[in-house]
């Protein structure tokens, strides 16, 4: 029998907002389960605020609240924020909760009674002045490598090098800035050797988890794995361990029990309660997680080793996918590009960043990029130029051209060849959604939404609408139900776009199924209303996200904040492996010897075509004052008819190393303003130039 398919996404921490790096994850998990939903499974999005450890502890002193009031604040903002990027969760709770704590308990038993659990001492780093022991990242000091000040405890962002919090030079507790002393603690250790014949094959298993994220996990198991601490001294905001008063679960043991326990709390909303363990004790789910690459650790080795210990249901899956880039780099909060979701949606529909994202993530770990240009291009082109622009002209057309309904579809091969056509899209979506692999099911919608547009074009319906209504309105009827194709497959990735468009067409309420696409049922029936759909972006927006997202200046350079006062570090290590810095602030700017390495000259466009096969080129044959004149291939087709671009003087960049293309060699590139698409203005020069004047 198929099984319910429950899915999560890593639980963030009630300790800052949301931004868009969170955002990868949260909408392409979103975008997992609708499309799962839409394929016909039973699929649930299940979630919660991670609300326990020692950075939120500290944070909730500062602010002067009590943690439990500090992790409520930001579950309220949280909540807002997914819903307006239209998460739909199917239950959003918090680790902080009576369930947890016993369903954490309960594995704790069954590690104990398993014999998996040793107790020994540990000596750490101490804060006198504050009475606590201090986690690695609360220990800041001098690098013992490069001397690189002001390091954390586990790893220095300058070298890269990573050591123990004791090597540090002149250390200081990030705390109360005061110099720690080495105290010793007893804790309690998972002997997580002792399930390496278990978790060897469970982590080989086919489709357990991407091969590149399988080959890492390997290699830990083959270099042997640690002991690992699940116990935090007081004071900590967690639980605390029943036989151990004064000790506290560290916050990654409960974290993904939060899991467990919010699948609790979902089966009870529903007023269903034996689904929790139905789902977790009986093996009545396909489990499946979503998690960053950054917490593989701990969802590959500690939390199946963790349920296999207490014999509750296993992962099926852990799907893992790649940190977030703005610009080709870290976000960065100088930059402006840590943008949080709530500055993103008051400057812009969440829709556009469901679109780009999805557009880009495959189901590989690659890190993906939001290029911001590359934004505005995509999302102009593709959802709105392509889609939704076939469904506003075709539909406005029938309701205002042709009497609002439509006709029959146009008998024949040109019929057939969509047909097929759209039902090899809809099986190739399906697979694709079921693999993570959004990017490939965005791109069969768009594909439809081509040959649409195509269609529409090519007909010229406003010029046979007066000699061939019938026949003008069966191709507008064609349009129409392609672009219905298209929107019942992209409809997980915009859900309210696509209810949007679905009302435009007249039909009622949200694509439900990604197999509407091959219905074909948009046939002699009334059209609904026009209703605007979504409108083009332009770069001033999302720069105008950027600049909202920059620091105050007074607050970042006149009042700079002691150490002690900022908000606590995270307690999660730093990725060991793949920890970058932020770049300098002058990243970016080149010198003046730099620029005049660039060969910059005046070109006279002699001629333009068309390339075949690319919808996006025009081939120039450009004219620098040389011997033979070059031909480059530039993107403005859709700016630019070949006519217009002839006997234009253009800005070249001349010395570019010749670049191979499927349709010949580019010798250059014409220089051109503006994000892209129909939206871009050749750079062009007076009349008086000669070809081959240099441009300085
Ligand atoms: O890394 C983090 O942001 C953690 N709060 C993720 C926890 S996921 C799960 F295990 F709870
Ligand atoms: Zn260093």
């Amino acid at each position: 029998m198929k099984k319910p398919i429950l899915v999560t996404a890593a639980l963030p921490y009630a300790n800052g907002s949301i931004h868009i790096g969170h955002l990868v994850e949260y909408i392409m998990t979103d975008v997992y389960v609708r499309g799962l939903n839409m394929c016909g499974e039973e699929a649930y999005y299940i979630c919660a605020d991670d609300t326990h450890g020692t950075p939120i502890e500290v944070n909730a002193q500062k602010a002067g609240v009590k943690p439990e009031d500090f992790v409520a604040r930001f579950a309220k903002e949280h909540v807002a924020d997914f819903e307006s990027f239209e998460i739909a969760f199917d239950h959003f709770d918090s680790t902080n909760s009576e369930e947890n704590k016993k369903w954490a308990f309960e594995i704790y038993e069954r590690l104990k009674a398993g014999g998996h659990l040793t107790e020994k001492p540990l000596e750490m780093f101490y804060d006198e002045q504050e009475k606590r022991f201090l986690p690695d990242r609360f220990v800041k000091g001098t690098c013992p490598f490069c001397k690189t000040t002001d390091q954390y405890g586990d790893v220095c962002e300058s070298c890269k090098r990573t050591y123990q919090p004791t090597d540090l030079v002149d250390p200081y507790s990030v705390v109360s800035g005061t110099k720690p002393v080495i105290r010793s603690s007893t804790h309690l250790f998972v002997d997580l050797s002792r399930f390496a014949s278990f978790l060897e094959p469970w982590v080989r298993a086919d489709g357990r988890m991407p091969t590149e994220i399988r080959a890492f996990v390997d290699t830990w198991l083959k270099d042997g794995l640690r002991e690992w601490c699940i116990s935090r001294d007081a004071p900590y905001f967690g639980f605390e361990i029943p036989d151990r008063p004064g000790k506290y679960f560290y916050v990654w043991l409960d974290a993904p029990v939060g899991y467990i326990s919010a699948t609790e709390n979902w089966a009870k909303k529903i007023g269903d309660l034996d689904r929790v363990n139905l789902y977790w004790r009986r093996d009545g789910a396909r489990i499946e997680h979503v998690i960053g690459k950054d917490i593989v650790y701990f969802h590959t080795l500690f939390w199946p080793a963790m349920l296999k210990a207490a014999e509750l249901t296993l992962p099926s899956r852990v799907h893992v996918h790649g940190m977030l880039q703005v610009n080709g780099e870290k976000m960065s909060k100088s930059r402006g590009t840590f943008v949080n979701a709530k500055t993103f949606r008051d400057h812009l529909d969440p829709s556009y960043l469901r679109y780009y994202y999805a557009s880009k993530i495959g189901p590989r770990p690659d890190d993906i990029d939001l290029a911001l240009g590359d934004f505005v291009n995509k999302v102009n082109a593709e959802l709105v130029n392509n889609l939704a622009n076939l469904v506003s002209r075709s539909a406005s057309f029938i309701k205002t051209r042709l009497g609002g309904r439509y006709g029959k579809l146009p008998a024949g091969v040109e019929t057939e060849a969509e047909r097929t056509f759209v039902a090899e899209k809809t099986k190739e979506a399906e697979a694709a959604y079921r693999n993570f692999d959004l990017q490939t099911a965005v791109r069969c919608a768009v594909e439809i939404g081509d040959r649409g547009n195509k269609i529409f074009q090519d007909a010229m319906p406003w010029k046979t609408a007066e000699s061939d209504p019938a026949g003008t309105l069966a191709t507008v009827t064609l349009c129409l139900n392609l672009a219905r194709a298209a929107t019942a497959i992209i409809a997980p990735v915009v859900p309210s776009i696509a209810l949007r468009i679905y009302g435009i067409l007249g039909l009622d309420g949200a694509p439900k199924l990604i197999s509407e696409a091959t219905l074909w049922d948009l046939q002699e029936r009334e059209i609904g209303e026009p209703e605007r759909i979504i409108d083009r972006i332009t770069l001033k927006q999302v720069e105008a996200i950027i600049e909202a997202s920059k620091p105050a200046e007074s607050g970042d350079r006149t009042e700079k904040a002691p150490e002690k006062a900022k908000k606590a570090p995270a307690e999660k290590p730093a990725p060991k492996k793949e920890s970058k810095v932020e770049a300098p602030p002058n990243e970016g700017i080149i010198s003046i010897d730099e620029f005049s390495k660039v060969a910059l000259k005046v070109g006279l466009v002699k001629n333009a075509e068309l390339v075949e096969g690319a919808d996006k080129l025009l081939k120039l044959t450009v004219d620098l004052g040389e011997a033979a004149p070059r031909t480059i291939f530039a993107g403005i087709r859709a700016a630019y008819a070949p006519e217009e671009v002839i006997g234009k003087r253009v800005a070249v960049v001349a010395n570019l190393a010749p670049r191979k293309m499927r349709f010949g060699l580019s010798e250059g590139m014409v220089l051109a303003a503006g994000p892209g698409g129909a939206d871009i203005q050749l750079l062009t020069v007076s009349d008086a130039a000669k070809p081959g004047s240099p441009i300085k």
